[in-house]
């Protein structure tokens, strides 16, 4: 086991495949390594399946248990079924995060490849506010979603990440989850370290509250003492790290850029450990280094980031009045409960 210096054990692997995206999303933090990169740029230093495969041998020594691919968008490499072969031979809970544009295609190659779920990212179902958003089509989107589920990579969980353009959308969000066989709905906090400064963030305090009130149940699950708010059949999750040190007190995860540099924490750079090249025990080493680096909260580490709001100091509250079926107050229950 990996431990770090806060008691922390590593049980995730997130490996960034690539750094090239086909969309735009006006939110896009990249996993903190800068603009997306059109989908044709070059990309010869892209890590290749046998890099993958070794990191994640390494990584099975030390008792990680899950791996989980991202971007960019990691559907833009064609050799994502082999990365994901040669993944699930070291560590068989593997899964994916995508934008879902052109999974109606892989999810079946991808399954018979051994991956056992996905993440989609879903922010709205407004074909217009999703392209405004994501700089992409719904549509084929939708599909993605539906083939993932037909093929079983479930549960597939629907990713929305909320702030100030997606909030109004989230009953909408529940009662398509709640209509749906298979799905899962994750909201994502957005995070405003990683882009250009934008006041878009929402009081995610009070969609919690939102939830705590509009759900039909409240569960507590033991991984990451998450809360998971049923409504009627749906499953919704709350994520928010922003700022949260209690988040970062139940991090397991490390990460691997497209690179293949180990990188033990989101909101930073300066911490990440060149891997390509490395023989088996220099290899063993760069993991053993990179836990050192990692720091119990990431907004102590960041205190002088520009725009961090002060210790206490809440984020910006709404300021619009309620709207049906919002949690911005109204009290109009979502679907399905
Ligand atoms: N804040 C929150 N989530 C984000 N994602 C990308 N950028 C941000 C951000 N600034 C999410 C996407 C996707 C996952 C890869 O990260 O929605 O679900
Ligand atoms: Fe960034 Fe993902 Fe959106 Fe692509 S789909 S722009 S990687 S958030």
């Amino acid at each position: 086991m990996l431990t770090d210096a806060a008691g922390r054990y590593v049980t995730d692997l997130r490996v960034s495949v690539t750094k090239r995206c086909n969309f735009g999303c006006i939110y896009c933090h990249d996993e903190g390594l800068g603009p997306v990169a059109r989908p044709r740029a070059p990309h010869d230093e892209e890590i290749s399946p046998i890099e993958v495969e070794r990191l994640v041998a390494v990584a099975r020594e030390f008792g990680i248990r899950s791996v989980k691919f991202t971007g960019g968008e990691p559907l833009v490499r064609s050799d994502l079924e082999e990365i994901v072969a040669r993944t699930v031979r070291q560590i068989p809970d593997v899964s994916l995060t995508t934008n879902g544009s052109m999974l109606a295609a892989r999810a079946e190659p991808l399954r018979a490849a051994g991956l056992k779920r996905v993440n989609v990212s879903l922010d709205t179902l407004d074909a217009e506010e999703f392209r405004a958003i994501r700089g992409g089509a719904l549509a084929p989107v939708l599909r993605g979603v539906r083939e993932a589920v037909r093929v079983g990579l479930t549960p597939v969980k629907v990713n929305m990440v909320v702030f100030r353009r997606t909030v109004d959308h989230l009953a909408s969000l529940i009662a398509f989850v709640d209509r749906t066989d298979g799905l899962r709905l994750q909201l994502i906090q957005f995070m405003p370290e990683l882009v250009d400064p934008h006041d878009w963030a929402v009081d995610i305090a009070q969609v919690r509250r939102w939830l705590e009130e509009h759900a039909s149940q409240v569960l507590v699950r033991e991984m990451h003492h998450r809360r998971v708010y049923r409504f009627g059949r749906a499953e919704v999750e709350l994520v928010d790290p922003v700022y949260n040190a209690d988040f970062c007190a139940h991090c397991h995860r490390i990460r691997v850029t497209h690179r293949g540099e180990l990188k033990g924490c989101l909101n930073r750079n300066d911490d990440l450990v060149p891997t390509r090249g490395l023989d088996d025990a220099a290899l063993r080493d760069a993991f053993r280094t990179v836990i050192t680096t990692r720091v119990p909260y990431y907004g102590g580490y960041l205190r002088a980031y520009p725009g961090a709001p002060s210790v206490g100091s809440a984020l910006p509250m709404l300021s619009a009045g309620p709207r049906a079926g919002s949690p911005r107050g109204s009290d109009a229950a979502p679907g399905g409960r």
